[in-house]
């Protein structure tokens, strides 16, 4: 499955709740392309989901499989990809005992994703110290595959660099260059707002489209979507900056001429919110519609992507193995 030549890739989600559009720009569309270029793993990251969830480990169980129907349903194929699953990967475990050596109290609290999600999440001084690490623990999952390239959403980029600065310690430390330093690669397409037009999209803001949501939910979500406030009536000029129908319909419309014409058109006036909803809402259904599909018949097959799931971290298991001898025996371990 390694081929010596190509990158390898590692990516992963907290199965907190269903994949929706933001993941597909930031992350998803990046993957479906890698898959045929690189070596690519993708890591259900639940023991990372719990760190937030650890009074809820049931919702994370049930959305390991949800999330993992989403993978599947938009063309990730185990047969390029490698999907596993952390918890049944103990070695990232014990890799990041080994890392929490190497990086201060004080440097795990600085970092800005972090401190973001603490303000967000209302922890203050409560945060847990699992919660605190977890930075660590991704630099774990990463690493232990020995993979160069993480595709992530940018908010990502500081456990990046927080993972290098792990890695060049191990590596000046240990004395050996046991891991090479890894790149974050960023979606090409910009960042999707919710659908109120101010946060990313985020399942706990309330302001995301699901995968996994109907036409009818499509439908609803895009009518109350924000445009442009001073846009009162149809023949007023709009505009489209900040208009989050148009940034939809640009990374969503396969027809970028006529998105272009729809807009020259908004601007001059004469085009109503409504019409461009309407092609928004038929945009959507066109992309989701087959996922929506193919995810439901793979909800009936419990047993088939399971065993994707657990033929992937065997497969993953022997390849971390090496990478946990190659650590031991640095670090006089190797009894
Ligand atoms: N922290 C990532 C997120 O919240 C999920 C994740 C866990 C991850 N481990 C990873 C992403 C390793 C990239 C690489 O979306």
């Amino acid at each position: 499955m390694v081929h010596k030549n190509k990158p390898i890739v590692l990516t992963g989600d907290r199965p907190s709740g269903p994949l929706h559009l933001g993941h597909y720009v930031g992350s998803l569309a990046q993957r479906l392309v890698l898959q045929d270029t690189c070596t690519q793993f993708v890591m259900v990251a639940d023991v990372q989901a719990l760190t937030d969830n650890f009074d809820h480990p049931e919702k994370i169980r049930k959305h390991v499989f949800e999330v993992m129907c989403d993978y599947l349903a938009i063309g990730l194929d185990p047969q390029k990809t490698t999907f596993f699953i952390q918890s049944l990967t103990p070695e990232i475990a014990e890799l990041t005992l080994i890392y929490l050596n190497l990086v201060t109290v004080e440097r795990l609290k600085r970092n800005p994703t972090i401190k973001t999600e603490i303000a967000h999440k209302g922890y203050g001084k409560n945060v847990s110290a699992g919660f605190l690490i977890y930075p660590v623990n991704q630099a774990a999952d990463i690493t232990c595959v020995r993979a160069t390239l993480v595709p992530v959403g940018e908010d990502q980029l500081p456990i990046i660099e927080q993972t290098n600065e792990i890695i060049r310690s191990f590596n000046r430390i240990y004395q050996r260059h046991i891991f090479s330093e890894v790149q974050g690669l960023i979606s090409q397409i910009p960042r999707l707002p919710g659908t109120e037009g101010k946060n990313k999209m985020s399942k706990s803001l309330g302001n995301a489209i699901f995968l996994s949501d109907t036409a009818d939910e499509i439908k609803k979500k895009v009518m109350s979507m924000y445009t442009d406030p001073s846009h009162l009536r149809v023949d007023d000029p709009g505009k489209i900056e900040g208009n989050t129908v148009f940034t939809y319909l640009d990374a969503f419309d396969p027809d970028p001429a006529e998105v272009a014409r729809l807009k020259a058109h908004y601007q001059k006036g004469g085009l109503g919110d409504v019409t461009v909803k309407k092609r928004l809402i038929d945009v959507l259904e066109a992309f989701i519609g087959p996922i929506r599909t193919r995810r439901q018949q793979l909800m009936c097959e419990q047993e088939y992507v399971k065993k994707i799931l657990l033929e992937g971290t065997a497969r993953t298991r022997t390849i971390v193995a090496q990478t946990m001898c190659d650590v031991k025996e640095v670090m006089h371990l190797d009894y």
